[in-house]
């Protein structure tokens, strides 16, 4: 590839909340960084966010670090590393009071901020700023932060692939500007902090951005992904009638704070199902919703907030959005349906972000930390790129520190890869691997997806995100066939209970010799190093 060459002591991709917390960190620690982003520096999925950041801040009378540790891995069905879980978790007051150090606003005194409740807590933990708005102000805060720092940023730029020399360390970047226009961002250093692939299914509550670049292009690199198969369906978004694309959310927190969930017929269907009915983690809310739509037969449900006070207030996103299709939710329940959301697993990363190709690193949602297990606790996420985003730099530095050689010359990647129509890919991932999987559903869905799949040179954005969710797609199918159980957010119809002896590993995916998304036969972690 050639066209223009930079040189940066780090290159992060992505400009949500961990990648602009870890761009922050390095350049106040004196590396030269650049952060990369296809699209605006606020257009990921962080600014979408609306519920909250879980964090233990010491003022809640009965909650502790432990009761959130105990929380997430109850959530996170047997599948969380319970060290990342401590370690993440521990850090989150300080990494939100630095936050908030950067101009961060939440709800209520700043000696003593509002908190709220969400699916799977047992305590009401949740920050939240500006009513339902957390992530929009999370965003606000970091991107003018590193306006005030003048940090570089390169917008309207989609990282393509990592560079690697001869000896697979990472060398450098491949980017194509929004005209195609090749770059090179020579670099000892990348972090990748692209979010997750919501974008494979029709409908998600993520971004157009959300396309799981950072998964494609760290499984291209070498690295290992795992947990795949848990992909997230948040329970309630904005029904309003069949779409592609970004739908609406409809915080957890209104939940939270007293609605319940019913059915076409008014029944309180959560009722019975789980001991926090209503507040059941996630995971459970959506099963649930999805049973009670396939007895029925009815396009959606109904969210009934119509008993809490001051609702245009505390939940002015959600009141917009419903007033923009036309419901009132202070005097009619919302038709709600579920949507992917969020991804729990991703690229294999010890506890400072490090994958297993030296030089790349990643944070927040592209990255398997092992906080999430089978199912994110709600908002766990904001919390998890903030720690991720500061303990990533101390690694980078420490990298730098121990005297790892230079990288030698880069070594070209393949410059033609498997792309399939985004439509195709999109369309059999809904019929097929959403919330209820099987064996013949998935091995279709596959077929479809290879059937409409060539070798192609990705040569602008829409090319480099269609190979991504082509090879998620491939790499989803396989995990979620391989799991032969269900557990968390992965509900098999055809093994519908959970089955212990899958408790043991996460299923590690990587790419076989012909660039294929398979299962690997054992879990290449760096969880030694972890600390
Ligand atoms: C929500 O507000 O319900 C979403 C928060 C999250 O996904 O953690």
């Amino acid at each position: 590839m050639s066209g223009w060459e930079a040189a940066a002591d780090l290159v992060v991709v992505g400009s949500g909340v961990a990648g602009l917390t870890a761009a922050l960190d390095a350049a106040e620690a004196g590396l030269r960084v650049v952060v990369v982003t296809k699209d605006s520096a606020d257009a990921g999925s962080t600014g979408w966010a609306q519920g909250g950041v879980a964090v233990v801040l010491g003022d809640v009378a009965g909650d502790s670090v432990a009761a959130h540790v105990e929380d997430t891995l109850a959530a996170g069905g047997g599948l969380c590393d319970p060290a990342a879980v401590r370690a993440i978790l521990a850090d989150g007051p300080a990494a939100v009071a630095r936050l908030r150090a950067r101009g961060a606003r939440f709800d209520g005194p700043d000696a003593r901020p509002d908190r709220t409740r969400e699916g799977g807590h047992s305590a009401f933990r949740v920050v939240h700023a500006g009513g339902d708005a957390t992530g929009a102000e999370v965003e606000r805060a970091l991107v003018a932060a590193a306006g005030d720092r003048r940090l570089p940023l390169l917008t309207g730029h989609v990282a393509v692939d990592a560079l690697l020399d001869a000896r697979g360390t990472l060398a450098g970047l491949a980017v194509l500007d929004d005209a195609g226009r090749p770059g090179v961002l020579r670099t000892p250093a990348v972090l990748l902090a692209t979010g997750g692939y919501g974008q494979l299914y029709a409908s998600t509550t993520n971004p157009e951005t959300a396309t799981g670049d950072g998964v494609a292009l760290a499984l291209r690199a070498g690295a290992t992904a795992a947990d795949l198969e848990f992909v997230q369906f948040h329970p309630t978004v904005l029904y309003t009638g069949p779409a592609v694309g970004r739908r609406p959310l409809v915080t957890e927190a209104v939940r939270g704070e007293g609605a319940v969930l019913r059915d076409r017929t008014g029944r309180a269907f959560m009722a019975g199902v789980h001991p926090l009915a209503d507040l059941a983690p996630r995971d459970v809310v959506s099963a649930a919703i999805s049973r009670t739509l396939a007895e029925s037969g009815a396009v959606c449900v109904f969210l009934d907030a119509t008993a809490l006070p001051g609702f245009g207030r505390r939940f002015p996103t959600v009141t917009a959005a419903c007033r923009a299709a036309g419901v009132d939710p202070t005097t009619e329940p919302i038709p709600v349906t579920p949507a992917a959301h969020y991804s729990c697993g991703g690229v294999v990363t010890d506890l400072h972000g490090r994958t297993g190709v030296p030089g790349l690193y990643a944070a927040g949602e592209v990255a398997r930390t092992g906080l999430h297990g089978a199912n994110r606790l709600a908002s766990n996420s904001l919390l998890e790129g903030l720690v991720m985003g500061e303990r990533v730099v101390a690694a980078v530095l420490g990298d730098r520190a121990a005297g790892r050689p230079a990288p030698g010359p880069a070594v070209a990647p393949p410059p033609a890869v498997p792309i399939a129509p985004r439509g195709v890919v999109q369309r059999a991932m809904t019929a097929a691997a959403g919330i209820g999987r099987s064996a013949s559903g998935l091995a279709a869905a596959s077929d479809v997806v290879e059937a409409a799949t060539a070798l192609s040179v990705p040569c602008d954005r829409a090319g480099v995100e269609d190979a991504a969710l082509t090879l998620l797609a491939q790499a989803v199918l396989a995990a979620a066939g391989g799991r032969t159980e269900s557990r968390g957010c992965h509900l098999r119809t055809d093994f519908p209970a959970r089955d212990d002896t899958w408790q043991r590993e996460s299923l590690p995916i990587g790419l076989d010799a012909t660039g294929r998304a398979v299962v690997l036969p054992a879990l290449a972690t760096t969880k030694g190093s972890a600390a």
